[in-house]
């Protein structure tokens, strides 16, 4: 994990109550023998960032559940689908897709497994009951079909409880789970867990969750975690306002590609200030050339371009539109990715100051402006506190 100062703060803590007199060798030691695995279990709880809601994200949602679970549910004709919610937290996203695939028709017989390192969010996950505050973003209709009341707090009813399993696993440890029946999952949600991953690890995580999908399988990550580098077994899926990785060998491409196709979704370019109409004409011309290579680069990373050409591309698409946070923040992930850091830093604080500036013209297929804004905050202040603690 990249530990941001506030988590490595709250781990040095957690150490120096837990050493008890042991020196770090020593105490490493003793979490590795049998009688530490609860001093480890409490220590990962300590680090871990285990925020998530019901129907979290749900833009990203909506085109998954019209583009990725409709067209699979039409296609299974029956069979009972696998899906896994990998680093589900609380259990929030089970329950979300549990209600997903109820409503989408799916074989009753589908499952949904539940996987975490953190044994205490999964003890909580396990009931798969709520409190009403947090079934604020559940559709009515949804809600009052899907949710019994349980002592103070709304459970999930019982037929859409037993779809669901939990398992404890750390995605840094393979094997990674499997259904019970041969082959892999359709469908895996690995959502706002790899944010916290060192690049390395992120990458490594990617390709070992591709090789979980059946072939034609989607993997989704969550919007603030673009693959620079898409492995050879993905390929990126692009709908109106997300994007989904498939992986190869199981569908034909015009199965793939989403009804509303790129050319329709381009933004019409605004000027942002008055402008006289010929230097209007010019503002909108660059920020359509600018958007086009800000999906090359997209694209790019799916078909393998290098990171010398995404770079290329990058500050070229910010030569036209200096403000376009999204292509910086993606060069900010670029450099990161190279060993940059202090390079990433500039680019992600720059994003910010476009951003907090309302310069920033939003960009399709990419988060919206105040989710950008979070992701370089989070992306700056984790690269500065690690220089800090170094
Ligand atoms: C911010 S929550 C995301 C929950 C949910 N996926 C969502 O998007 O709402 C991140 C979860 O990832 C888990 N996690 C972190 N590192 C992990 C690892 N190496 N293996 C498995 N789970 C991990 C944490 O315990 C935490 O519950």
């Amino acid at each position: 994990m990249a530990l941001s100062g506030p988590q490595i703060r709250r781990l040095d803590d957690r150490l120096a109550e837990r050493c008890r007199g042991l020196t770090p060798h020593q105490y490493l030691a003793f979490l590795k023998s049998p009688t530490g695995a609860a001093d480890l279990e409490g220590l990962i709880s300590a680090v871990v960032v285990n925020k998530t809601d019901l129907f979290r994200d749900e833009v990203q949602l909506n085109d998954f559940r019209e583009h990725v679970l409709a067209p699979l549910v039409a296609r299974a004709g029956g069979r009972p689908l696998r899906l896994w919610s990998a680093g589900c937290s609380t259990g929030e996203e089970v329950a979300t897709l549990l209600m997903l695939l109820a409503e989408s028709g799916a074989s009753p017989g589908s499952t949904v497994l539940g996987t975490d390192i953190s044994e205490a969010a999964l003890r909580r996950a396990c009931s798969l009951s709520f409190t009403p505050e947090q079934l604020r973003r559940v559709p009515a209709g949804t809600r009052e079909r899907y949710f019994m009341p349980k002592g103070s707090r709304m459970a999930l009813v019982s037929a859409l409880r037993e779809r669901a399993s939990f398992q404890v696993h750390n995605l840094m440890d393979t094997p990674y789970p499997r259904p019970a029946e041969e082959g892999g999952f359709d469908i895996v949600f690995c959502r706002n867990v790899l944010i916290y991953f060192t690049v390395e690890s992120f990458h490594r995580t990617v390709a070992a969750l591709a090789d979980s999908l059946v072939p034609g399988g989607t993997l989704v990550l969550s919007s603030s975690e673009p693959l620079l580098q898409v492995p050879p077994a993905l390929t990126v899926m692009r709908t109106t306002s997300a994007f989904f990785h498939v992986r190869v060998g199981g569908l034909r491409s015009q199965e793939r590609s989403a009804p509303s196709g790129r050319e329709d979704t381009s933004p019409t370019p605004e000027p942002r200030s008055p402008e006289a109409p010929a230097q209007a004409w010019a503002s909108a011309a660059a920020f359509t050339e600018a958007d086009l290579l800000f999906a090359c680069v997209l694209d790019g990373a799916s078909s393998g371009a290098s990171d010398a050409v995404a770079e290329r591309d990058l500050r070229r698409c910010l030569s036209l539109d200096p403000d376009h946070a999204a292509a910086r923040y993606l060069l900010g992930l670029l450099l990161e990715q190279c060993r940059r850091p202090l390079d990433a830093v500039v680019e992600y604080r720059r994003a910010l100051v476009s951003l907090e500036e309302g310069r920033s013209r939003p960009v399709p297929f990419f988060l919206n402006p105040s989710r950008l804004k979070v992701a370089c905050a989070h992306a700056a202040g984790r690269l500065e506190s690690l220089s800090g603690a170094r």
